[in-house]
């Protein structure tokens, strides 16, 4: 290596190493993170790769080196009976894969040992002391070998025993619990609003709350926030004269279970890395439902002999466990505007325009507002700067303000009172929380009650989207679902981009959907209230639409699982001329307004049996089901010697192998596709 080359490492290792010493003690001193997560992770990576390449510029105060930053000097320090650990990180399946590759050189049984997955909680780290069973003390993680005294504050959390269940025998001397303090985000929101109502700053997303609540000298403080507790791991003092009967690391979380420590109940213990593989993309997807941040999965070797045998990393990060971090979900800028959207129910949705952002991997310019109340229970303000979420497909939404103390700020949102897009005076019903533009022929109505006429759950019509939906509007062809029936290929090859070939494949769409049953054309009506299941109970209820026009609330409201508000709308839209005609329109075009008994799907795939295996390019899983099952085939979950075919994604793993081993044929996305549309040109 030249001299040159060592020379601007140096530099390079000197930059970062100060701008990660300046972040930890942003992040773990000041509660205020100035590198996002994955910013951080890229620099570290970046400056264990120097000195890696270059030991001779290792200095034994490097962050590398480090758990944390040294503890504010507030609160009483206290030593950890053992180091709480870091964990190295994996951004992709290839990376636990390689994680396993290096543990299999030191026991190769891993491999076959098995995993725990736990989810990675974005919180912050404490250790619990017990003696004898009763809870002594509670220290933050401060720097990982020595931390800060909260006590106190840990006290009130009241998920934490003070004393744990069991026999005295059963309980070592000495222990300490290791775990995470964390907010869910509707404490969050609540305390959030609180303080905006106060007057006080809000804090920037729901880590930093948790540690600003449990870091304080008045434990009264930390008392009226909502914090809660997840137990994960667990260090006995040398010595200890209990037996205590674990072997592995889900026996260790029953066991603090049993003690009477909460635990996550999502923890799962699984047989290989392909299905830790499988486990840690489903709870990426599964995030956004939760009440709490998490950023990563945590994987751990199940028997705990294997820890002891793989060891740890320059007394930091033990290889046992990895953390499988997930893209970075929250984020905060600033709004610039409100707009509203009429949907098909006339709803006025309010929508947040933002300055771009980057979201996991995403860059975010609008993100959802729900509704009027919302914005106002939670002082989302133009020109604040706020905190936006964002995670897999769902839509992003705006969390809340972040606002500074002190700031000036704009006036509160009012909702107009006219319809932006039609001029008509919008309705409240009362006891609702969304304003309505009452006009039925309202223009963005229209527009957005025939995108979802056409869309996936209603009619499915194939070939019509949103922008030729528009040009239909435009031309002055359709103005109501019912008009689609009407249209010629003569007509849309007056339209921009048609040509004989698209025109017939949308003519063909459209008399496709004919046959789609009464549920669907009723859920593809837009009728306020009524969702895809709604719809189907109500065509199982009538049977034939004639039925339901002849019926009144009263019958409406009779139906299982329909109830007085859904039974209200249905009977204002039957009674509505507007809708009556439009529903008459579709019975003389031919579209079957009755209920049928579902018979399965007839084509190219019936009789044959598929598994999917891994991510594929384009289609979710749930798509890839959908088209097979459409096209006469069936799905089941497991490579048996009754499988036809399994369709492959990237990633596949243990499925593949067993389809392998059975000589079973394998499709792509692409083959799966190419199959189906083969049989459809040819009928
Ligand atoms: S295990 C070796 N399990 O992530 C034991 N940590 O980046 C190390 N964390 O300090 C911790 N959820 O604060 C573990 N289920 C979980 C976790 C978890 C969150 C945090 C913890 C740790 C940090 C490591």
């Amino acid at each position: 290596m030249s001299s040159e080359a060592t020379l601007s490492a140096a530099a390079r290792a000197a930059e970062l190493r100060s701008a990660l010493e300046r972040a930890n003690h942003d992040y773990h001193v000041l509660d205020r993170p100035t590198l996002s997560d994955a910013e951080y992770d890229r620099l570290f990576r970046e400056l264990r790769e120097i000195e890696a390449l270059h030991p001779q510029l290792r200095t034994p105060d490097s962050p590398t080196r480090r758990v944390g930053a040294e503890p504010a000097s507030r609160l009483e320090k206290t030593p950890h009976l053992a180091p709480l650990l870091s964990l190295d990180n994996a951004f992709n399946a290839g990376e636990l894969r390689a994680w396993e590759t290096r543990n299999a050189r030191i026991a190769a049984e891993v491999r076959t040992a098995g995993y725990t997955v736990e989810p990675k909680m974005d919180g912050l780290a404490v250790a619990l002391t017990y003696e004898d069973g009763v809870l002594v003390k509670g220290a933050t993680r401060g720097n990982g070998i020595i931390g800060e005294d909260v006590t106190r504050n840990l006290r009130t959390i009241r998920e934490i025993p003070l004393r744990l269940q069991g026999t005295a025998g059963a309980i070592p001397e000495l222990m300490e619990v290791r775990g995470e303090v964390y907010l869910p985000l509707s404490g969050f929101q609540e305390l959030n609003a609180r303080r905006a109502g106060e007057g006080q700053p809000t804090f920037a997303n729901p880590r930093n709350a948790a540690a600003g609540s449990l870091r304080q000298l008045d434990p009264s403080i930390t008392a009226g926030r909502p914090l809660r507790f997840f137990a994960f791991a667990m260090e006995i003092a040398p010595g200890n004269r209990h037996r205590l009967d674990m072997r592995t690391q889900s026996e260790l979380l029953r066991q603090l279970a049993a003690w009477g420590l909460p635990v996550n109940p999502r923890f799962r213990h699984l047989a290989d890395l392909d299905e830790v593989v499988d486990t840690v993309e489903h709870l990426e997807r599964e995030r956004e439902t939760l009440d709490y941040e998490i950023d990563g999965a945590v994987v751990k070797v199940e028997p705990l002999a294997l820890h002891a045998e793989l060891g740890i990393v320059g007394g930091r990060e033990p290889r046992w466990a990895i953390a499988y971090k997930f893209a970075p979900s929250l984020a905060t800028t600033r709004l610039t505007a409100i707009e509203l959207n009429v949907g098909r129910t006339g709803s006025l949705n309010p929508y947040a325009v933002l300055e771009p952002v980057e979201i996991g991997g995403a860059t975010v310019r609008l993100a959802t507002l729900h509704n009027e109340e919302d914005i106002r229970r939670k002082d989302i303000r133009v020109g604040d700067r706020v905190l936006v979420k964002r995670a897999g497909e769902v839509i992003p939404q705006v969390v809340g303000p972040v606002v500074e103390g002190g700031e000036l700020r704009r006036e509160p949102f009012q909702m107009p009172d006219h319809c932006p897009a039609c001029g008509t005076p919008v309705e409240r019903p009362a006891d609702e929380v969304m304003s309505y533009c009452p006009n039925g022929a309202c223009p963005a109505r229209i527009y957005w009650g025939l995108v979802h006429f056409a869309s996936r759950g209603a009619m499915d019509i194939r070939g019509l989207g949103e922008r030729t939906t528009q040009q239909l509007i435009e031309a002055g062809l359709v103005s109501d679902p019912a008009d689609l029936y009407g249209l010629g290929v003569e007509q849309l090859l007056g339209l921009e981009g048609f040509q004989q070939k698209s025109a017939e494949n949308l003519i063909a769409g459209i008399a496709e959907s004919k046959d789609r049953g009464l549920a669907r054309v009723l859920f593809g009506l837009g009728v306020r209230h009524v969702g895809e299941t709604a719809a189907e109970l109500l065509a199982r209820a009538f049977g034939t639409m004639d039925r339901m026009i002849g019926a009144d609330i009263d019958d409406f409201a009779a139906v299982h699982g329909i109830g007085g508000t859904t039974a209200e709308a249905l009977a204002a839209f039957l009674a509505e001329p507007r809708n009556r005609e439009t529903i008459a329109k579709l019975g003389l075009a031919g579209v079957r307004l009755s209920a049928e008994q579902a018979s399965p799907a007839e084509g190219p795939f019936t009789g044959l049996s598929f598994v999917i295996t891994g991510t594929l390019p384009t289609l979710s899983r749930k798509d890839a089901a959908v088209a097979i099952e459409r096209a006469g085939g069936r799905v089941t979950g497991s490579v048996t010697r009754k499988t036809d075919f399994l369709v492959v994604g990237e990633d596949a793993g243990s499925k593949l192998e067993k389809a392998r081993e059975l000589n079973i044929p394998q499709l792509s996305e692409a083959d799966l596709l190419a199959r189906i549309a083969a049989d459809v040109d040819r009928s």
